[in-house]
């Protein structure tokens, strides 16, 4: 059983989703990517996260593979990137995206970072798509509390869905503000890399290793109990291998126990003060 978590909407959406960056990138392997995807939505990982960025508009093309036939499964997410984020560039960005994931809408649309174009126009542009049926949810990625507070203030900018952000043991500075702050406003994160910057390091962490074998499980699948223990936050590994997606759903049955955490703390410490958000 795979957890889900609330929307502001009241909507509930699997807490464990699947990541496609890299995915698309060469032809040959698009359709074992597509079969990894598919297996996932077998398995209960119905959020699918996807960019416009990604492999140049492949890995949507990926995701409607995996998706054709069995689209009301599939919870999908992509993202716009902040120069095409403008009151005309929105739209556009969302109707090349659309052909490429050959669908009608997109579940929730995000802005991947902030870039030059006013706020106000972003949201603006997403407010039109909704109304016109190809954008259900909008939110924001790789956004800081101030960034947050900003948007909060600006007409409509309250209807946020996420903030998709770096989150994983070796990244825990938004555990200082952006996630209580996020937290006191019903809004969930979306964490992004929860195997950190370099997977190879972290899931060879003592404390990860040793945690996971108290559980007989992976330290991958500990990353990702972890990222999920709040209830408020969405993991989105990304797994491109069959064996990878099937460890990844069973993550979501680790129940971590407070020892586990304290020794995850021990090695891996929550942040003191102010950090700035971390972005890959
Ligand atoms: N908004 C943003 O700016 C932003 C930035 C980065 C990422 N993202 C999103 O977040 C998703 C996840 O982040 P990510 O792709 O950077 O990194 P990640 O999911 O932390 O790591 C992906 C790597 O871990 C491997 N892996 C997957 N499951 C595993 C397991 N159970 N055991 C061991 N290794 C495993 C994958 O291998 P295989 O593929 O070979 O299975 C891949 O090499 C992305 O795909 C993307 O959708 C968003």
């Amino acid at each position: 059983m795979i957890p889900t978590v609330r929307l502001p909407s009241g909507e509930e959406v699997s807490a464990l989703g699947q990541g496609t960056w890299y995915m698309g990138e060469r032809r040959d392997r698009r359709r074992a990517e597509a079969d990894a995807l598919r297996l996932g939505l077998d398995l209960g990982l119905t959020l699918i996260d996807t960019a416009e960025m990604y492999a140049d508009g492949g890995a949507e093309e990926v995701v409607a593979e995996a998706i054709a036939g069995r689209r009301d499964e599939a919870f999908v997410v992509s993202k716009v990137y902040p120069h095409n984020a403008s009151r005309s560039g929105v739209p556009a960005a969302c109707a090349r995206s659309l052909k490429r994931l050959r669908t009608d809408r997109i579940d929730l649309y995000l802005l991947h970072w902030r870039g030059s174009h006013p706020l106000e126009e972003t949201v603006a542009a997403f407010e039109a798509l909704q109304r016109a049926g190809k954008i259900r949810h909008w939110g924001v990625s790789n956004f800081d509390t101030d960034d947050m507070e900003e948007l909060a203030e600006i007409a409509g900018g309250a209807a946020c869905t996420t903030d998709q952000v770096l989150y994983n043991p070796g990244n825990r500075g938004i555990e200082f503000d952006l996630l209580p702050w996020c937290a006191d406003r019903g809004i969930p994160l979306m964490a992004y890399s929860p195997f950190g910057h370099d997977p190879a390091r972290l899931l060879r962490s003592r404390a990860l290793t040793a945690v996971a074998a108290r559980h007989g499980v992976t330290p991958a699948q500990v990353a990702i109990a972890w990222s999920l223990r709040s209830g408020r936050v969405i993991s989105i590994p990304k797994a491109s291998s069959p064996d990878h997606v099937r460890d990844n759903a069973a993550a979501a049955s680790v129940q971590l126990t407070p020892e586990d955490l304290a020794e995850i703390d021990a090695a891996h410490p929550p942040p003191a003060r102010k950090q700035s958000l971390a972005m890959l």
